[in-house]
C-alpha cells in the first residue's frame, strides 16, 4: 500500500500545516475546505511563508512554483475522489468528525485510508462511522506543523497492520517522527500536556503570579520552549478545554477538571492568537 497522492480537509492552522509539510516532501495535495476563505486564506499564508524562506535563501523560486504546481485547492469534498489517503482536520467535535469521515467513506476510492487528526477522540469510535473501520486511524500532529517532528500513529481497534505501516512510512517521508500509540484518551502527549497546561492556568486564576510571570518561570526554571499560557493561546484556549472536558468524562476523575479561566474566555470569545486575545493581547 504506497500512498502517492494527499487529501488534506480542513484548510485552518493544522491542515495548512499538513499541506505544507507534505507538499514540500513531494506528494500532490489536494487541500480542502467548505469554507472558500479559509482555503484562499491557507493558500496565501503557504505562499507568504515560502516566499519568506526564499528571501532567507532557504528555498528557491523553482521549489515555490514545483510546490504551488504539486498542490490544488478546492471547497468540493468530492474532489477526493483519486487520493490514497485524506487526513481529516477538521472541528475537534465527534459528531461532526463521525459525519464527516462517514462521507469521505462514500467519496473515497475503496482502498484509500481515511486519518483523522483529534487531539484526544477516540479512533474506533470514528472508524465505525464509516465504511471502512480497517482504514481509518489517527495522525495526530502538533502545532506549529511545520517544526514539530512528532507524529502520534494511533491504530482503532481493527486498523490493519498494512495501514499502520503505510502512514508510518508516509510521516518518515514528510519528515517527521512517527510514534505508534495504543488508543487512549489524549495519546501521549496530550495527556501530559494538557494536565500541565491546564495547571498553570489555575495557578492563574488563583492569583498566584501573572500569565507572564508564570510563562517566564515555566520557561527560565523548567527549560521549556514557551510557557504554558502563551501555548495555550497558541494551540487554542477552546481546545484545551475540549481535551479537559473529554478527560473528565472518559476518567471519570476531577483531577482533570478545566480550569475557570478557560471557561470564562472561551465564554468571552478570547480563544488565543487566533481571535487576537487570550492570556495575551495580539492585537496590537
Ligand atoms: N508557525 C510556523 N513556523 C513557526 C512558528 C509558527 N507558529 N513559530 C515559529 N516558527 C518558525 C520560525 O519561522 C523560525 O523558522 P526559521 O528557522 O526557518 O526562520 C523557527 O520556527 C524558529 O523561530 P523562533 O526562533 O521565533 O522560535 P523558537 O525557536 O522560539 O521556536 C516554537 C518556536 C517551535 C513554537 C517553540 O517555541 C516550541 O517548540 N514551542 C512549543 C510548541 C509545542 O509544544 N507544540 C505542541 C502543542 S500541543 C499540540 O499541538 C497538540 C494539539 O492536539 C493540542
Amino acid at each position: 500500500m504506497e500512498i502517492k497522492k494527499i487529501g488534506v480537509l480542513g484548510a485552518g492552522t493544522m491542515g495548512a500545516g499538513i499541506a505544507q509539510v507534505s507538499v514540500e516532501a513531494g506528494y500532490s495535495v489536494v487541500l480542502i475546505d467548505v469554507v472558500p476563505e479559509i482555503v484562499e486564506k491557507a493558500v496565501k499564508g503557504l505562499n507568504k511563508a515560502w516566499a519568506k524562506a526564499v528571501e532567507k535563501g532557504k528555498k528557491t523560486a523553482d521549489d515555490v512554483s514545483a510546490y504551488n504546481a504539486l498542490l490544488t485547492s478546492s471547497t468540493d469534498i468530492n474532489d477526493f475522489k483519486d487520493v490514497d489517503i485524506v487526513i481529516e482536520a477538521i472541528v475537534e467535535n465527534i459528531d461532526i468528525k463521525k459525519k464527516v469521515q462517514k462521507q469521505l467513506g462514500e467519496i473515497c476510492k475503496a482502498d484509500a485510508i481515511l486519518a483523522t487528526n483529534t487531539s484526544a477522540l477516540s479512533i474506533t469510535e470514528i472508524a465505525a462511522a464509516t465504511n471502512r473501520p480497517d482504514k481509518v486511524l489517527g495522525m495526530h500532529f502538533f502545532n506549529p506543523v511545520v517544526m514539530m517532528k512528532l507524529v502520534e500513529v494511533i491504530p482503532g481497534a481493527v486498523t490493519t497492520d498494512d495501514v499502520v505501516q503505510a502512514v508510518v512510512e508516509m510521516s518518515k517521508k514528510i519528515g517527521k517522527e512517527p510514534v505508534p500509540v495504543k488508543e487512549s484518551p489524549g495519546f501521549i502527549v496530550n495527556r501530559i500536556l494538557v494536565p500541565y497546561i491546564n495547571e498553570a492556568a489555575i495557578v492563574f486564576q488563583e492569583g498566584v503570579a501573572s500569565a507572564a510571570e508564570i510563562d517566564k518561570a515555566m520557561k527560565l526554571g523548567a527549560g521549556m520552549p514557551m510557557g504554558p499560557l502563551a501555548l495555550a493561546d497558541m494551540v487554542g484556549i477552546d481546545i484545551v478545554l475540549a481535551v479537559c472536558e473529554f478527560f473528565v468524562k472518559e476518567f471519570a476523575d476531577s483531577k482533570y477538571r478545566p480550569s475557570l479561566a478557560f471557561r470564562t474566555k472561551v465564554r468571552a470569545g478570547h480563544l488565543g492568537m487566533k481571535t487576537g486575545k487570550g492570556f495575551y493581547d495580539y492585537s496590537k
